[in-house]
């Protein structure tokens, strides 16, 4: 099912709220599909007084697809689109930043941690009050602490 939006198209106001009942990932729904597995639907409640979520838990729980559906639900939001959702409720996002996975540039120098820093950084210096920020676990951090998103 995918319905359309209550609140990014009736009031075009930075309401920044973000909540999404029983959304999912629509490619990895139909790769699923595919062979016969169905996706488990997540749910996502952020506001002002709940802005910042951490998602913990083992390999494989589906973490980092939490962070991609997240993400994409939001620019179909901003695109008035329909989403693939019960029911969502989505304020206007003035951007995006959704880092998932981990890169490195070695030939300028760069680790996949001192990567992720710069990234960061300049996450930190763009983003504001009203941004969306998905950002998936530091490479180090991560392998001390397993799966953190
Ligand atoms: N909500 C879901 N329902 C069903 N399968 C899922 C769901 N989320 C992820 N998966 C499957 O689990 C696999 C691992 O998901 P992933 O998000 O990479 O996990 P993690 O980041 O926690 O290690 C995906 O490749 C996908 O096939
Ligand atoms: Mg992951």
């Amino acid at each position: 099912m995918y319905v359309r939006l209550v609140d990014v198209i009736e009031s075009l106001s930075f309401s920044r709220s973000f909540h999404v009942v029983n959304g999912r990932h629509p490619t990895v729904e139909v790769g699923l599909l595919s062979s016969g597995r169905s996706f488990t639907p997540n749910t996502v409640s952020l506001d002002p007084d709940s802005q910042l979520h951490i998602i913990t838990g083992p390999n494989m729980a589906g973490k980092s697809t939490l962070l991609r559906q997240t993400a994409l639900i939001a620019i179909l939001a901003q695109a008035g689109s329909f989403v693939p959702a019960d029911c969502a409720e989505v304020g206007i996002v003035d951007r995006l930043f959704s880092r998932v996975g981990a890169k490195d540039d070695l030939f300028r120098d760069r680790s996949t941690f001192m990567v992720e820093m710069l990234e960061t950084a300049d996450i930190l210096k763009k983003a504001t009050p009203n941004s969306l920020v998905s950002k998936s676990t530091f490479s180090s951090f991560s392998a001390k602490h397993n799966s953190t998103s």
